[in-house]
């Protein structure tokens, strides 16, 4: 059996390196459009940062794993073709700023009933708008000549940082589709590790929609948590102990309960929105505006968060050094998309902070282009203030102490792991007095830092 993957993203360099790696008897061809991802990929230094990943890869490549460019030679060899290309937030047209932007799904569709051969499964494996299938299925048969399809949706459930292990031991993997044996050939590749009862199979729609409703559900939980936060500021409630608290009610459970200064990631926000689009198309306003308030609650508590640093500091950082801890979104990972430190930094240079940002993962260059695209506020490019404003305020460090030498304040907006063990005392010694610290992600030991004299700010502590 042979399978091509167009999209070598986040999605799909993981996912089909741990088929190759847990089914040596496929070959899977993994292809894109860029050469310089598919380079990274046929290299030591792999394009995403992921624990556990390099070793995944290293089993498989070169044996029944391969990256290339040519994608029209892996469509047409293929008996399943995975689409697993980007679904973002369409920025122009009918449904800007919410509608999924379906281009690059068409392009695959078109493309593959151009190439194919015989008969070939076609898999969303991207996260789509539901009802999707019906179009791919339209588009692959007005373009084939003698090819013909089915079409399934396995949306993907990993999370970033932890998807080697989402991978090997999925709560589910989802199949949707109309044909029993089209499904039962794509249920027989996970059953090669995943146990049967956690393999699922429902109707096409049901699979598209289960995948917006379930990251739909996950961010809710972070929004209420994250609303709960500020009412535990206002009130002296801590919100890691009502967190909890609830989270030991086996209704609730204690996952996704961690306040943070706001959900990033290239999803969440995405597919809530995608979802409000949706609902209004349907008709259905007050569904729609549900869903809306998560988002709306998450950009609260971005903003909420810049602006309890600037009141705290005696209503000025204008020239104050400030320094930022983490850049990814969470933790193990080196994506930055949507990440809250984005948000977070763009507000704190409106106001003139001198930034000094490091992240252990995260590369200078993706700094600067993530703060370039952030503080446009006039169209595709910066105006000579804005440029001369992150050019003259944003330095990038390569350690946490370098940040935070001469700082008045510390942002802890990453949860990266290292940021709890550093020597504090030196930290201290290095820092202005009052030396405060905006601990974004709750992670560091509050009472140790006040104890050397910090003056520590929490999310959902008084
Ligand atoms: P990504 O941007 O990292 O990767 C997508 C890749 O597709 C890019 O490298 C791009 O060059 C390539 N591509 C686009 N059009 C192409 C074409 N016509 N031919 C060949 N290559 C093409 O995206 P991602 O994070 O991997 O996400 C992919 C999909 O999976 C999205 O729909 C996303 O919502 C979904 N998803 C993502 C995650 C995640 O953790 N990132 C998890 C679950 C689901
Ligand atoms: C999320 C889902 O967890 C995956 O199941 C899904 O496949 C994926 O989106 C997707 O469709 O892309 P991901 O965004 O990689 O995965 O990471 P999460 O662990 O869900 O974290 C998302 C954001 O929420 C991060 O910024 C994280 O810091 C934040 N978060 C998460 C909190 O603030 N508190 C929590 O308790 C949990």
């Amino acid at each position: 059996m042979k399978i091509c993957c167009i999209g070598a993203g986040y999605v799909g360099g993981p996912t089909m390196a741990m088929i190759a790696m847990k089914c040596p008897e496929i070959s899977v061809h993994v292809v894109d459009l860029n050469a310089d991802r598919i380079a990274a990929w046929n290299s030591s230094e792999l394009p995403i940062y992921e624990p556990g990943l390099d070793a995944v890869v290293q089993e498989a490549r070169g044996r029944n794993l391969t990256f290339s460019t040519d994608v029209e030679t892996a469509i047409a060899e293929a008996d399943i073709v995975f689409i697993s290309v980007n679904t973002p937030t369409k920025t122009y047209g009918i449904g800007a700023g919410r509608a999924a932007n379906l281009e690059f799904v068409e392009k695959c569709a078109r493309q593959i009933g151009r190439v194919a051969q015989g008969h070939t499964i076609v898999v969303e494996k991207s996260t789509l708008p539901v009802r999707t299938a019906e179009a791919v299925k339209r588009i692959l048969s007005s373009v084939a000549t003698e090819a013909t399809f089915d079409v399934l949706s396995n949306p993907e459930f990993l999370a970033e940082g932890t998807a080697v292990n989402d991978l090997l031991n999925p709560d589910r993997v989802l199949i949707g589709g109309e044909s029993a044996e089209a499904i039962q050939t794509l249920a027989d590749i996970y059953g090669n590790w995943v146990p049967s009862e956690r393999i699922l199979t429902t109707n096409l729609w049901s699979s598209e929609l289960s995948k917006l409703t379930a990251n739909a559900f996950l961010a809710q939980r972070v929004s209420s948590i994250n609303a709960m936060s500020a009412l535990c500021e206002a009130t002296g409630a801590d919100v890691d102990e009502v967190a909890k608290a609830i989270g030991t009610d086996s209704r609730i459970g204690p996952k996704f309960l961690k306040a943070s200064v706001g959900f990033g990631g290239s999803c969440f926000q995405k597919d809530i929105l995608n979802l409000v689009y949706l609902c209004s198309h349907f008709g259905l306003q007050e569904v729609a505006e549900y869903w809306e308030q998560v988002v709306v609650m998450n950009d609260y508590q971005k903003r909420r968060f810049a602006e309890s640093i600037v009141k705290t500091m005696f209503n000025t950082v204008s020239s104050k050094r400030i320094a930022i801890w983490g850049w990814a979104f969470k933790k193990d990972t080196n994506d930055t998309r949507e990440s809250a430190a984005i948000y977070v930094c763009r507000d704190l240079l409106r106001e003139r902070a001198q930034l000094h940002i490091y992240d252990p993962r995260v590369s200078k260059a993706r700094i600067l282009e993530d703060l370039e695209i952030v503080m446009r506020t006039n169209g595709d490019s910066l105006s000579n203030s804005e440029r001369e404003l992150i050019e003259k305020n944003v330095h990038v460090a390569t350690t946490s102490y370098e940040a935070a030498e001469e700082a008045h304040a510390i942002a802890v907006l990453t949860e990266w792991d290292e940021f709890k063990t550093l020597d504090f005392d030196r930290v201290y010694q290095g820092m202005h007095q009052p030396a405060f610290v905006f601990d974004g992600r709750n992670i560091l030991n509050h009472s140790k830092l006040a104890q050397i004299g910090f003056e520590v700010h929490a999310i959902g502590k008084k």
